[in-house]
């Protein structure tokens, strides 16, 4: 099943009277449970790309579909509705609050969701807190913790309602080698196991080579896509 389609995609920002073409026409399909890194050099377009994916934008040309519908025929309201029911985000810097436990910041987006009772919120926090390998340090605030492990608990917000598609920009840049590539075989065992799509960027080569789908953007536009 195709969870995403986009075609002739474009965005250009104005900055002051300049008008800077940041993607200049993306074609792109991704289907159910593909793992795909996007990579390109800094400026090609990268998180303009995952913004308007994830509704956070709106592109100045063009189509996106996600799970079907056309974003572009949504308002903001229900554009808002799809990004949390439907979306899961990894942020580079974790984007954790910071006065909230990994728990409370995990069970977030379920109690903004407002459709399940506190025993089957516990339950699936605990759950995907187990599975990123976080057990015993729930009751920690994003400061105890460290980068590799904030990381963890962000890719546990994500996936805690069980998104259709993830959405993560540079998730391992803020992490030594190490910590990154845990966090990547980390994400590949969820998109494996739980069969979660995931579209994330890098620079990283030791990143990409975890990829099962790389796609290759310059100056906004693809250069090469290729399945492995
Ligand atoms: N809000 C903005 N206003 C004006 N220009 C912008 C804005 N955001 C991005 N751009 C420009 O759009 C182009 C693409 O930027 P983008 O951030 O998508 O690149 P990127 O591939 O994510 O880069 P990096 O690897 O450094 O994160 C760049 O030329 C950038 O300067
Ligand atoms: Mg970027």
């Amino acid at each position: 099943m195709k969870v995403l389609e986009l075609q002739g995609v474009t965005k250009t920002y104005l900055h002051g009277r300049v008008e800077v073409p940041a993607l200049r026409g993306i074609d792109l399909s991704v289907e159910e449970g593909e793992f795909t890194a996007i990579a390109g050099p800094s400026g090609s377009g990268k998180t303009t790309l995952l913004n308007l994916i994830g509704c956070l934008d709106t592109p100045t040309s063009g189509s996106i579909r996600l799970g079907g519908r056309e974003l572009s025929a949504l308002n903001r309201t229900q554009l808002a509705y799809i990004r949390r029911l439907e979306i899961g985000f990894i942020f580079q810097t974790y984007n954790l609050i910071p006065v909230l436990t990994a728990f409370e910041n995990v069970e977030l987006p379920l109690r903004l969701l407002g459709r399940f009772s506190e025993a089957e919120i516990k339950k699936r926090v605990e759950a995907i807190l187990g599975e990123v390998g976080l057990a015993g340090l729930e009751s920690r605030k994003p400061i105890d913790l460290s980068g590799g492990q904030q990381q963890r608990v962000a890719i546990a917000r994500a996936l805690v309602k069980e998104p259709k598609l993830v959405l993560a920009d540079e998730p391992t840049a803020n992490l030594d080698s190490e910590n990154g590539e845990a966090i990547l075989a980390l994400m590949r065992q969820m998109n494996e196991e739980k069969g979660v799509t995931f579209l994330f960027s890098t620079h990283d080569p030791r990143v990409m080579k975890y990829a099962r789908r790389l796609i290759e953007v310059r100056d906004g536009r693809i250069e090469k896509d290729e399945r492995r």
